[in-house]
């Protein structure tokens, strides 16, 4: 088998340079006119009033609940399958986190679970759209109307990807965008906090940049990623649509596979594969083993994530100094007894991270990679 050499990710080239060299000359870092002209250029393009650019999306997890007013005794409903930010955020504002289990279909949350555990503590539900597979994200605004709870939507992987026509992150009252390094959109570090929301809109701006009357953050965006953001922007459909290429070669090359299933989106749906997902449909032996050996092929592919629930923010060996939320003297709800390790999550638990793999297929990544990625998986099969 011929070794193919995976392309890195980002691969910035003259218009990034340009970019910063932009900045530098203007001796303005501190946010200004390009972090302006991303936020406008980005809420036009998900179909939002307001796009507010951040350091973070962790940041804009974090100011979307103290927008929302999220606070000590609430409950936000969240996925065990996502990065920490997407709980760990509920924490930030001293509420208590409720997971729910995901469905198989979209790996996104599950509307019967969550109908299920919504409480009279519920002030927000928090909705993934994992690896750029959008999650059933029209039953959740209607379950989220019905009940009158917030939605907000973690499109942290989604940049570009529809539902019916209409862009992640312009279905929730507020959603949140990473333009981390790895993401499609990559400044380094970087988020975007979106909403329709006059007033929300104008209290996260309160928020994040030391608000004087109440509790405010230094949230910013630089100009530095408003600039690469307004680039990232640009190429951001041409780049979609060489990782959709890819996830179809994927599909086609692995048709009939025992072992492994593509995962392709529905067709109401535009996904934009942030990652690919395959399930593991059949065993295979000493697997982490031949992961790693794909791993020092050059092949970005690696088990899914570990589940939030059981993760040490949630299952502390010893208090924290600002304490467990769900053990403060205001919170009688049903956290308070149970826990966190112990939630019972069965599909989350069935899928991660054992049954589906991510495989990386970011441009300039092409037919050829995909060949070899194929082949080998492939290979690790065939003992
Ligand atoms: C789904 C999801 N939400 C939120 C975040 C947090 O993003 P950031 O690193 O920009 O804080 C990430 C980061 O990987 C993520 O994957």
């Amino acid at each position: 088998m011929t070794i193919v050499k995976w392309p890195a990710w980002p691969n910035f080239g003259e218009d990034e340079s340009r970019a910063v060299q932009r900045v530098v000359a203007s001796n303005q870092l501190f946010a200004d006119r390009e972090v302006r002209s991303f936020e406008q250029q980005f809420a036009k393009y998900v179909g939002v009033d307001f796009a507010l650019g951040l350091g973070n999306a962790t940041q804009g997890l974090h100011l979307a609940l103290a927008a929302l007013g999220v606070g000590s005794g609430d409950e936000v409903i969240v996925t065990p399958y996502s990065w920490i930010s997407s709980a760990s955020c509920v924490l930030m504002q001293n509420a208590i986190p409720i997971f729910c289990d995901i469905e198989i279909k979209s790996l996104g949350l599950c509307i019967a679970d969550v109908e299920r555990k919504i409480s009279t503590r519920t002030k927000a539900i928090i909705l993934v759209h994992m690896f750029g597979y959008p999650a059933r994200v029209r039953e959740f605004v209607a379950l989220a109307e019905q009940y009158g709870i917030p939605l907000i939507e973690d499109a942290s992987h989604a940049h570009g990807a529809t539902v019916d026509g209409h862009k992640a992150g312009s279905f929730g009252r507020i959603s949140v965008f990473s333009l981390h390094q790895r993401k499609a959109i990559s400044v380094g570090d970087g988020g975007v906090l979106c909403t329709n929301s006059q007033p929300i809109y104008e209290h996260v701006r309160r928020l994040r940049s030391f608000g004087h009357e109440e509790l405010s953050y230094n949230y910013r965006m630089t100009e530095f990623a408003g600039a690469l953001g307004q680039v990232g922007l640009g190429k951001l459909d041409d780049h979609n649509a060489v990782r959709k290429m890819n996830a179809l070669s994927l599909a086609a090359l692995l048709d009939g596979s025992k072992y492994f299933s593509v995962r392709l989106e529905n067709p109401s749906e535009s996904g934009v594969y942030y990652a690919v997902l395959i399930d593991v449909i059949s065993e295979i032996k000493n697997l982490d083993q031949k992961l790693e050996h794909l791993n020092q092929l050059g092949i970005p592919v690696r088990k899914t994530w570990g589940l939030l629930h059981l993760h040490p923010h949630f299952n502390p060996a010893k208090t924290p100094a600002r304490g467990l939320p769900w053990l403060a003297s205001d919170y009688d709800g049903a956290m308070r007894e149970i826990k966190y390790a112990n939630v019972s999550l069965p599909i989350a638990t069935y899928c991660c991270p054992d049954r589906v793999l991510e495989l990386y297929v970011h441009p300039p990544a092409g037919l050829r990679e995909m060949e070899f990625a194929v082949a080998s998986l492939n290979s690790i099969t065939s003992d």
